[in-house]
């Protein structure tokens, strides 16, 4: 099964099939309808007006699944696109050719989009070009995590992640998971720390420092050969955003961070469209492609010895 086929069974069905689902849904468009002109569509209605562009917390399972839905596919080929065009810069010489593994811990992971990107491009690739992959997502939000869950756990999972992948989620029921996480990348390997659109959600500004301090302890303890932070969204954030609040902390001398790449491009992406005509008349929605001008990424080399210099090892 691939990524098509499984989001519509994960995605897709439980808007018609779940109960729950259907009737938060269908609030919602019984609302659209009596709001109907200000909206190009249902879809369009949902993406402002419920998922507020990706801002509203996911706490329901009806808006994990309009998350998934709306969002997933844009994300998951912005994803792509960075992976594609950073294989020759970034991937390939510090990834591909190292005989150990890769450690990714997702953060803000959602249902999973930046490893199913990671993944459906390493099925691309000839099986021994492929990684050794150790992924770690973790949400805030359960819901997000049942989804991202439900894509791991697919019966031919394989087809979907290939045979080199092992998942992993924090008990995110656990508010100390964070600090019990045991990194097993020793001495080789690579350790990314990966934020797809993460730096802009509300109340993470208050959690930069949580933030910092797993890049420092983890870094340290799994004394990676590279340590990478990469980092998608529509903007690179201000001068007072979150995320350049996060690399001035992690910059303990000016050379702690080395920017391997820092750009802005298109990409183009699959969106659904028709969420009213599938709740309403059983037509599946269809995926047209769109184009996207403000998909902002960095890529940081983070050298984790100048927190063991620092004296940053009592984190550990
Ligand atoms: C815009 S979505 C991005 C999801 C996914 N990375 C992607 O690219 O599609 C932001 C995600 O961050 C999660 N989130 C928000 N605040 C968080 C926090 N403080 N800690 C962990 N996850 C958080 C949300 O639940 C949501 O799944």
């Amino acid at each position: 099964m691939g990524y098509q086929e499984a989001f519509r069974d994960i995605v897709l069905k439980p808007f018609r099939e779940d109960e729950e689902i259907n009737q938060e849904v269908h609030q919602y468009l019984v609302a659209y309808q009596q709001s109907r002109t200000e909206f190009s569509s249902f879809d369009h209605y949902i993406r402002m007006k419920i998922l507020g562009y990706a801002r509203t917390p996911c706490q329901t399972r009806a808006l994990a699944l309009l998350y998934s839905y709306t969002y997933m596919p844009m994300h998951l080929d912005g994803n792509k696109k960075v992976i594609e065009r950073e294989y020759q810069a970034f991937f390939k010489p510090y990834i591909y050719q190292k005989p150990s593994n890769v450690w990714m811990i997702d953060v803000g992971c959602g249902p999973m989009t930046a490893c199913m990107a990671l993944a459906d491009f390493q099925q691309s690739l000839p099986v021994k070009k492929r990684l050794e992959l150790d992924y770690l997502g973790c949400d805030l939000h359960s819901f997000m995590i049942d989804i991202a869950l439900n894509f791991s756990s697919q019966k031919n999972q394989s087809d979907l992640f290939g045979d080199h992948f092992r998942a992993g989620y924090p008990d995110i029921k656990n508010p100390h998971w964070i600090e019990q996480v045991d990194c097993p990348v020793k001495d080789g390997g690579t350790l990314v720390f990966y934020f797809s659109y993460f730096w802009e959600q509300g109340g993470v500004t208050e959690e930069v420092g949580k933030w910092v301090d797993c890049v420092k302890r983890i870094s340290l303890q799994a004394r990676a050969e590279d340590t990478f932070i990469v980092y998608l969204n529509r903007d690179l954030g201000g001068s007072n955003s979150a995320y350049t609040e996060f690399k001035q902390r992690l910059r303990e001398r000016p050379d702690t961070l080395e920017v391997i790449s820092s750009e802005k491009c298109n990409h183009r992406y699959q969106s659904w469209i028709g969420l009213e005509e599938w709740l309403t008349q059983g037509i599946v929605p269809k995926a047209r492609p769109k184009k996207r001008t403000d998909l902002h990424y960095e890529i940081l080399r983070v050298d984790w010895r100048h927190y063991e210099d620092a004296g940053a090892n009592t984190l550990i």
